[in-house]
């Protein structure tokens, strides 16, 4: 497969954050357990990125996976969101930040190219502004250039991504944003992916939703098919044409996470827990 080929999205990422030094070791793990999609970021604060990196030269030494089997999904963060450790000359301008720190994961991953790119949120939590149109703009251009595949945008609101259509821009592949229950599951959000053909990747369902992980009904639903409260939300979140994400550091949760693909759940019972809360 080239790097210019449309890379086939997996129903499940594997999420990388918080994980410091047992980034190399849980990556694997859940390589072992079947994931082929991996998302990171080259944020040090949360992510070991290096360390991801070390897992795939891992498990492509032991034969378990090739590059072409995997989904690799990395980041841009604005130095707002970062700590000391930059991937980039923070005096630089933004579009050569964007281009170091594209190198900087290239580097880290120890590929040619990234399968999807994503901005990891927009300069201002109120607006997609002219930083952010730049920043695209650039993305686009590492997209362009080979460097990655697909692009995103994360944390961003419904006006945002409004403003950032009119005012001409490429629509994302992907949006990847919390999922609050609480919010119809940011419903708002999840209709204008819908309508536009973009892929809703949805993080924290388990740790921003605990009180739906404890309803009766979800309780219910997993005692009946003999499975865990979380298993049914990740079969829910499936269900409604989301590409979830679970960063779980215990083997027998990823083993669990992905035989969730296997529950089934009525169009009545999805309906039930997408208005569960919100
Ligand atoms: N774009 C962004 O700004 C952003 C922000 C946050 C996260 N993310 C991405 O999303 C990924 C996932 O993060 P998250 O916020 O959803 O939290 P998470 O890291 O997936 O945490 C899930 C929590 O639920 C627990 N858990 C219990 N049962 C589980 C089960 N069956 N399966 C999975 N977890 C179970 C986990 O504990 P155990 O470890 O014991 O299973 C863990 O404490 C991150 O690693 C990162 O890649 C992106």
């Amino acid at each position: 497969m080239t790097s210019s080929a449309r890379p086939r999205v997996p129903d499940f990422l594997y999420g990388t954050a918080w994980k410091e030094d047992r980034t190399q070791g849980l990556t694997e793990r859940a390589l072992e357990a079947g994931f082929r999609g991996i998302d990171t970021a080259n944020q040090r604060r949360h992510y070991f990125e290096a360390g991801v990196g070390q897992a795939l030269s891992a498990a492509y030494g032991s034969g378990l996976v090739t590059r072409a089997d995997l989904f690799l999904q990395t980041k841009f963060t604005y130095q707002a969101g970062q700590d000391h450790r930059l991937p980039y000359d923070p005096s630089a301008d933004l579009p050569t930040q964007v281009a170091q720190s594209m190198r900087s994961s290239l580097e880290h991953l120890g590929t040619h190219y990234v399968d999807s790119y994503v901005l990891h949120g927009p300069a201002s939590a109120y607006a997609w502004t002219d930083d952010d149109s730049v920043v695209w703009e650039v993305m686009m251009r590492e997209r362009d250039a080979g460097r990655a595949r697909l692009l995103g945008v994360s944390n961003v609101s419904l006006s945002q991504l409004e403003q950032m259509v009119m005012t001409g821009a490429e629509p994302p592949t992907f949006v990847q944003n919390r999922c609050f229950a609480r919010f119809g599951w940011d419903r708002g959000v999840r209709q204008f992916c819908a309508d536009r053909g973009i892929v809703y990747q949805g993080f924290s369902l388990l740790t921003a939703n605990r009180d739906v992980l404890r309803d009766p009904f979800v309780a219910g639903l997993a005692d009946r098919d003999r499975v865990t409260p979380a298993q049914v939300i990740f079969r829910f979140a499936l269900t409604i044409g989301m590409l979830p994400l679970t960063g779980t550091s215990d083997p027998e949760h990823m083993t669990q996470d992905l035989a969730s693909r296997d529950l089934v759940l009525s169009p009545d019972e999805i309906q039930t827990i997408e208005s569960i809360a919100g």
